[in-house]
């Protein structure tokens, strides 16, 4: 495996995190301007479906001046049954530089130690989603300008989400704290667990999770109206969160599920301030997986 690659939150220590993180907002900054030295060859591999993560890592990278190719499973040799590690080698030995990949499987990248090119995890099935995890971090970097005692509600459908483990292992090695809440049949084996009432008073960060239908295998038992009431952030939860808090999501939202419709856009909403640091952080992880030092 590249040692260049990106794989899990966990693997970057609190100075790799601030290094992004400071990357990162100097390209939002203006500050640098920095691009690829020589001509450098990407493949965005995504074996699931996907708008943010595919078309921010897509948009970072022709903005560092790297040549991008997107690839779908859907009409590659993948449908003649090739397997995932054939897959990357192929693109190895075509002339990619790096791969950018998205895959149902959990921890899917233990199968490419063999792979020389650097690998960025893009999500792996309910495991890990590191860009996402280092862009929440921006945006709750830029708002509060410190993590230490910085409270974190995560709420929803923790048990199949990837951003949900990943928050929360950040968080503890940068002196945050995060609770967990929604429905107990998805709480995993979360500790910290709060009702809603009493975590969307207690957060600086409401962080409301999408509820991941397609890795349920099962449909909900309850109305979406009924989730909105028990468990979701309606207009009167939003009325009793601390002044200074925002809200946060991952997205794509269920409008009216997991949060009101009329608070995607509230003004103290950073969903939309997510996506734009998400081309931010992308290109710092981008520039980083080539060796290249941070911004000074
Ligand atoms: N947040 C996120 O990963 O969104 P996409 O599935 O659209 O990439």
């Amino acid at each position: 495996m590249n040692k260049n690659s990106l794989l899990r939150i966990g693997d970057l220590s609190k100075e790799d995190i601030m290094s992004i993180l400071h990357d990162a907002e100097a390209f939002s900054c203006s500050q640098s301007d920095w691009q690829f030295p020589r001509r450098t060859l990407i493949a965005n591999l995504f074996f699931e479906p996907s708008t943010r993560t595919h078309f921010s890592f897509a948009s970072a990278e022709l903005q560092l001046g790297a040549k991008v190719e997107d690839f779908m499973a859907k009409g590659s040799s993948v449908e003649k049954g090739e397997t995932l590690y054939d897959t990357v080698k192929t693109f190895e030995s075509i002339g990619y530089d790096a791969v950018v990949i998205r895959h149902s499987e959990d921890e899917y990248f233990k199968q490419l130690e063999n792979i020389n090119i650097p690998i960025l995890n893009a999500g792996d099935g309910c495991g890990n989603h590191p860009t996402q995890c280092l862009l929440d971090l921006l945006t709750i970097y830029q708002e509060f300008h410190t993590f230490e005692g910085i409270k974190v509600a995560v709420i929803g459908d923790v048990k199949h989400s990837r951003v949900a483990h990943s928050i929360k292992e950040a968080m503890d090695l940068l002196g945050g704290e995060v609770c967990f809440s929604g429905p107990s049949e998805w709480m995993d084996d979360v500790n910290n667990y709060k009702d809603i009432d009493e975590a969307i008073v207690w957060a600086d960060v409401v962080m409301v999770l999408r509820i991941q239908h397609e890795r349920h295998g099962e449909s909900m038992k309850m109305t979406k109206e009924e989730y909105l009431e028990k468990y979701g952030l309606t207009k009167e939860r939003h009325s009793k969160m601390k002044k200074h808090a925002i809200i946060m999501h991952p997205a794509p939202v269920n409008r009216g599920v997991e949060i009101d419709s009329d608070l995607v856009e509230a003004s103290n909403s950073r969903i939309f301030k997510q996506m734009q640091n998400g081309v931010l952080v992308r290109k710092a992880v981008v520039k980083r997986a080539f060796g290249y030092e941070p911004f000074q």
